[in-house]
């Protein structure tokens, strides 16, 4: 690499359309990119390798292997550079992102991502997806626990994808694009945590749990057919049922609660929480009829940023 060369990589956010949790168990989950938020890493020569984001500078220490490390940025960078057998390059590695934290929509597989990227690139390297994607993974068990993966799958192919466990990641059709907008509740919540909690209850009462998550898995390869077939009105019957389901598994929140109720009563055809729950992000299926009166009834309900995605389409 010539030492003048600056290197811009970025990912984007996701946004889980239905089967979060039960995704965890084997269970499918639907998820798309959402391409207006993205992570953005600019590396440039330094004199170490550096980490540089708005709240935080940080130094990697030389001769440390990746799993010596615990801060998943620094780790991150380590774990790609040995991929490659090499050391971790000597560049200032700075961080812009647009998606908000520990709301759902996967910032930390993102940032994670960018920076697999940027490394790969400062090494001379194309980095193949299924090894960044890998990669990824192994940082958000840092921060998750025990992560699905579709949270990195998304993000580093940046395509929708029908996601089950430990089996390659299929796309999805969709016949007629279908306009969701993606609410805030302003509240943060641990991933990690709401993951526990259902663990302990699926161990606590299997045989009344596991039906729970059997019927999310079964309303997610409905939502396939209906995504497949254009039929926005059993969609949003699905995300519904799907928000009932995850409210029996404990994740949802007042705050989710009177969002979904909200957009529905605003016309919506369909809502839910999005993610790991407690807080974080819902989302709503809206037209471009009902889009603005959702919006404005989401905002005035409380939400502190309501964005859009087209699921289909371009
Ligand atoms: O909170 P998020 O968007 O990172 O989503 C987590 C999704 C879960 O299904 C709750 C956990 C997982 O690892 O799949």
């Amino acid at each position: 690499m010539s030492s003048h060369t600056e290197i811009i990589t970025s990912a984007p956010a996701k946004i889980i359309l239905l089967g979060e949790h039960a995704v965890v168990y084997g269970k499918p989950a639907l998820a798309v990119p959402v391409t207006s938020l993205r992570v953005t890493v600019t590396a440039t020569p330094a004199e170490a390798t550096i980490i540089e984001a708005a709240d935080l500078q940080q130094t990697l220490p030389e001769g440390m292997s990746a799993h010596e490390l615990t801060d998943p940025l620094l780790r991150m960078i380590s774990a790609t550079a040995q991929h490659f057998g090499a050391q971790p390059p000597k560049m200032r590695f700075r961080i812009a992102s647009s998606i908000p934290v520990a709301s759902g929509l996967g910032s930390g597989a993102a940032v994670s991502a960018a920076l697999g990227r940027a490394v790969a690139l400062a090494l001379g390297h194309d980095i193949l997806a299924e090894v960044l994607n890998g990669l990824v993974y192994d940082i958000e068990r840092i921060h998750h626990g025990t992560p699905s993966g579709i949270d990195n799958t998304v993000i580093v192919y940046e395509k929708p994808v029908y996601f089950m466990r430990d089996q390659i990641p299929q796309t999805f059709e969709v016949n007629r694009p279908m306009r969701f907008l993606i609410a805030d509740t302003g509240r943060t919540a641990l991933t990690r945590e709401s993951v526990g909690d259902v663990r302990r209850l699926v161990e606590a009462n299997p045989s009344q749990i596991q039906p729970v998550l059997d019927a999310i898995g079964y309303a997610v390869d409905l939502a396939r057919i209906a995504l497949a077939q254009g039929d926005s009105v059993l969609l949003g019957e699905l995300m519904v049922k799907n928000h009932q389901l995850l409210q029996t598994l404990t994740v949802s929140s007042p705050e989710l609660d009177h969002l979904v109720m909200t957009a529905l009563d605003a016309g919506a055809g369909g809502a839910k929480l999005s993610g790991g729950g407690r807080g974080g992000n819902m989302i709503a299926l809206v037209t471009s009829e009902t889009e603005q009166a959702v919006r404005m009834a989401l905002t005035d309900a409380g939400a502190v940023r309501v964005i859009s995605t087209t699921v289909g389409g371009s």
